[in-house]
């Protein structure tokens, strides 16, 4: 079944995910309701003739089913990705409530939930399957992310909303400021400082990838009511993909610190950020960075024909003209 012609909603369409997602569907003949609580931020989306932008914030519950009436799919991609636990809790708990609410009450036929490979937390050292156990321990995006999910869940059965579930990685390409902006500036210092060799794995997936199973999960049968991870697999190293970045910066030299000195260091930054309403992990994530595991991606193959396609270098390289357009590329 494909989506051409219908109305759909996708929350969070002023980010860089939902933005993508916007423009893609508008571009397939999809008409698209961009969800926007500052319509300003949206205003590179109003220039396409199948998006119409409209006012909302997921918080607000009523808004939320005014807005998705007449909508077949609705992309809920609107999170808050920092802040304290009662901020993330607000929007990526009560939120995220509000949306499948709503869509119980405007009949949608599905739900695309966007979560994330943080709700199986830093701690495990293997390769990680969907039915892995979800451990978010005490970091506030991760625990939020994680009861979301439950949300999704919980409402998807009593209120019979069919709904799917996308965990991506770390989510790269034009537009993204975590997984390009700032893995571009580290990478072009000459040599790139890092935490030991690089030969730990890291998760980066191309926007468009991730973009293309979330269009697969809304109408794919075999989605209905499943959760699936959306990663590279196998995952390259961080060496391959820093490197990728300073290729393009124009070198490839590599600075590996040693990991022992963050030993001292990561109590202090922890006791920062929990001063600041918002703990992390940082000895764990100093290990997770080493870790050579990947996030499978065995079932999205298996059900539903998926794998990303995305060569690495080719992604890195199609960045190119928005780091230029940022200043941070001549
Ligand atoms: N980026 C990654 O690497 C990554 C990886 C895994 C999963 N994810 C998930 O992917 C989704 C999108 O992430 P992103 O990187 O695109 O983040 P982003 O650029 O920060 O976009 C977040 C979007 O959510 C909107 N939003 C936040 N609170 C809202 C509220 N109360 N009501 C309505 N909209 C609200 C923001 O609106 P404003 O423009 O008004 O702030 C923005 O449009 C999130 O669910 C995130 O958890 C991201």
């Amino acid at each position: 079944m494909s989506l051409v012609g219908q109305q759909v909603l996708v929350t969070g369409a002023t980010g860089f995910l939902g933005g993508a997602l916007a423009m893609r569907l508008a571009q397939d003949g999809v008409h698209v309701k961009a969800l926007a609580r500052q319509p300003q931020k949206g205003m590179f989306l109003s220039k396409q003739p199948n998006i119409t932008l409209v006012e909302g914030d997921i918080t607000d519950a009523e808004r939320m089913k005014q807005v998705m009436q007449g909508c077949s799919i609705v992309f809920h991609v609107a999170a808050a990705l920092g802040g304290t636990l009662q901020k993330q809790h607000h929007i990526n708990v009560d939120g995220t409530r509000n949306v499948m609410l709503a869509a119980a009450d405007a009949k949608v036929d599905r739900v695309i939930h966007v979560s994330s490979i943080a709700v199986y937390g830093y701690h495990y050292n293997e390769d990680i399957t969907e039915n892995f156990d979800q451990k978010p321990d005490k970091v506030p995006y991760n625990i939020t992310k994680s009861q979301a999910e439950s949300v999704v869940r919980e409402i998807g059965k009593q209120h019979h909303v069919d709904y799917s579930i996308i965990r991506p990685a770390m989510i790269y390409g034009p537009r993204s400021n975590a997984w390009t902006a700032t893995m571009f500036k580290i990478a072009k210092l000459k040599p790139t400082p890092f935490l030991g060799n690089g030969h730990g794995f890291t998760h980066p997936i191309y926007v468009d990838d991730v973009i293309d199973l979330m269009i697969i999960l809304a109408t794919h049968p075999a989605a209905s009511c499943e959760a699936f991870n959306c990663a590279p697999d196998p995952a390259p190293s961080w060496r391959e993909f820093l490197n990728g970045y300073s290729r393009l910066a124009g070198h490839n030299q590599w600075l590996g610190l040693p990991p022992f000195i963050m030993r001292p260091i990561a109590p202090i930054i922890e006791t920062i950020f929990t001063l600041q309403g918002e703990p992390q992990e940082v000895p764990t994530l100093v290990n997770f960075i080493q870790a050579k595991k990947t996030y499978k991606m065995t079932k999205a193959r298996e059900l539903l024909g998926w794998q990303p396609r995305m060569p690495l270098q080719q992604g890195i390289d199609s960045c190119a003209p928005w780091l230029r357009e940022k200043g941070l590329l001549k």
